[in-house]
């Protein structure tokens, strides 16, 4: 069943949201354009204890429109209203409202980047994973099916593409969370090869599936390393997607070519280095940027956004068998380098280093690149220092970073800058092979981004993006973030490449 999402300027259904912010002692509420009587409404609220917080949803009777309700959604503190405070609000209440079929929108909004955000907030809380279930739950209530956003803005080329953008964002969100969310015993690198191929077929995109056997014999040993120890074979697929321009254009200097690599292990036991059990079922998730660089390729297709992009994702299934990689083996990274696997466990990296080299040899053959961005959930450290919700950037360009956080500031996404100090290098050094794949502990987020780094051409803008924490929510659902896969760096992907375009 597909979701529906119109803005217009008026009431089109019998459920009505709308904020709710706190402005010292006082009450607010925030309805857009929308008129509300706002003494009546305060009174009741007051009675109800409520606060305006975020996150805090009030479901109210409205007795002067028969058999409807208005829904508060807290906007926290009235002075600090953010495009992303008010995507969290729309997607609190679009919680909050699964089991009706549809709900009118009025939040405020100044700008179209506001717009957006309702848009996208009240789709991406729209979402539930059933796809495991032998029949449906009655407990479990389908979310909204139609979204009436209500906006002063009318200018249909605007109100258009406001809505284009936020389902494209809302279908590819959806499938990073399928994917995530779909079990290993479901999701191999085989099957997310064709599911991705399959899709492929009706857009502006080729699909290229490389298989084990091919890996194998031409020297993808970090792939084949991670994933000889199960018993589904490794794989890498390859999305290209080239914008529709006139010849003319086409030797334009201006078009920008960027290349999107993602950490695609369907499962992480730790290997030989074996996880402990308890907690190990999140590893599913380990897949997450490799879903993440796909979908954010098949959106800035759809968008017919005009900038070349490639998308890489290594995949295998990191597993223990009389098969799997030992702790001292040597394996060798496509290019040539050299790797001793002292843990068996940090095998992001070694699949991301032989698909960066490939990514950046396919490249050059098309002028080299304007930007390579890894995608990954590739360290617990990287949870330790900044969290289950805001993910980190490092880079060995500042320009790019600085326009990517830009973007993902844009985005609502939470991202911060972390650096990746020279001095811990040396502790990758190995006495027996050209590096090993594990160093300092301490600071093992910056070691693991420093280790990618030296399969990077230094002259290549990189970014490596550890979305470890951020990608797979644990715990409850919060403004329109499910439990489950998040969808994060999809958004700040897009509008990376939207910004690259417009800052030609
Ligand atoms: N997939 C894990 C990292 C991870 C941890 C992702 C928690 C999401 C949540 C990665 O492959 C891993 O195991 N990393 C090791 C590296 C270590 C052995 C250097 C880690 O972080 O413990
Ligand atoms: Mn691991
Ligand atoms: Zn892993």
């Amino acid at each position: 069943m597909s979701i529906s999402l119109s803005i217009s300027n008026r009431i089109a259904t019998n459920n009505l949201v709308v904020g709710l912010s706190r402005d010292g002692q006082d009450l607010k509420i925030e309805s857009g354009n929308v008129q509300i009587d706002q003494r009546f409404w305060l009174d009741a609220l007051e009675k109800y204890g409520a606060r305006g917080a975020n996150d805090e949803v009030i479901k109210l009777v409205d007795p002067k429109r028969s058999n409807s309700l208005i829904v508060f959604t807290g906007l926290g503190d009235a002075k600090k209203v953010t495009n992303e405070t008010i995507r969290r609000a729309a997607g609190s209440a679009a919680r909050a409202l699964f089991g009706a079929e549809q709900a009118d929108f009025a939040l405020p909004h100044k700008s179209a980047n506001d717009l957006s955000a309702i848009c996208e907030g009240a789709l991406l809380g729209s979402y539930l994973f059933m796809d495991f279930f032998s029949k449906v739950a009655a407990e479990k209530k389908s979310p909204l099916l139609q979204i009436n956003v209500i906006s002063r803005f009318t200018d249909s080329e605007l109100v258009n593409k406001v809505i284009k953008r936020s389902l494209v964002i809302f279908e590819q969100t959806t499938m990073v969370r399928d994917l995530i969310n779909t079990p290993p015993s479901h999701l191999t690198p085989e099957s997310f090869c064709l599911r991705i191929t399959q899709l492929c077929k009706d857009l502006p995109i080729k699909a290229q599936t490389f298989k084990s056997d091919y890996l194998l014999k031409n020297g993808y040993g970090g792939i084949i390393g991670v994933g000889k120890g199960s018993a589904n074979p490794p794989a890498m697929l390859h999305l290209s997607y080239e914008p529709k321009i006139s010849k003319s254009s086409k030797s334009n200097p201006n078009l920008k070519r960027y290349a999107f690599v993602g950490k695609g292990i369907t499962f992480d036991t730790g290997g030989l280095a074996l996880k402990p059990a308890q907690g190990m079922e999140a590893m599913k998730s380990d897949m997450s940027g490799a879903a993440a660089v796909v979908a954010a390729t098949i959106a800035i297709a759809k968008l017919n956004l005009p900038i070349a992009i490639d998308a890489w994702a290594p995949l295998a299934e990191n597993m223990v068998s009389d098969n799997a990689t030992r702790p001292s083996d040597v394996i060798k990274i496509y290019g040539g380098k050299t790797v001793e696997v002292l843990n068996p466990d940090a095998e992001g990296r070694l699949v991301l280093a032989d698909a960066i080299v490939k990514a950046t040899e396919v490249a050059e053959k098309s002028g080299g690149l304007d930007g390579l961005v890894d995608v990954a959930t590739l360290t617990g450290a990287q949870v330790v220092a900044l969290g289950t919700r805001t993910s980190a950037v490092m880079t060995n360009n500042e320009d790019f970073s600085d326009l990517f956080l830009t973007a993902a500031d844009i985005s609502g996404e939470q991202f911060w800058p972390m650096p990746l100090p020279e001095e811990l290098r040396a502790s990758l050094d190995s006495p027996t092979a050209d590096i090993a794949n594990i160093g300092e502990r301490m600071g093992g987020m910056l070691v693991a981004g420093l280790f990618l780094k030296e399969f990077v051409k230094p002259e290549t803008p990189w970014l490596h993006l550890d979305i470890a924490g951020p990608a797979y929510n644990e715990k409850t659902a919060h403004g329109y973030t499910p439990v489950g896969g998040t969808g994060i760096a999809v958004r700040s992907l897009i509008t990376l490449a939207e910004l690259a375009v417009s800052h030609n």
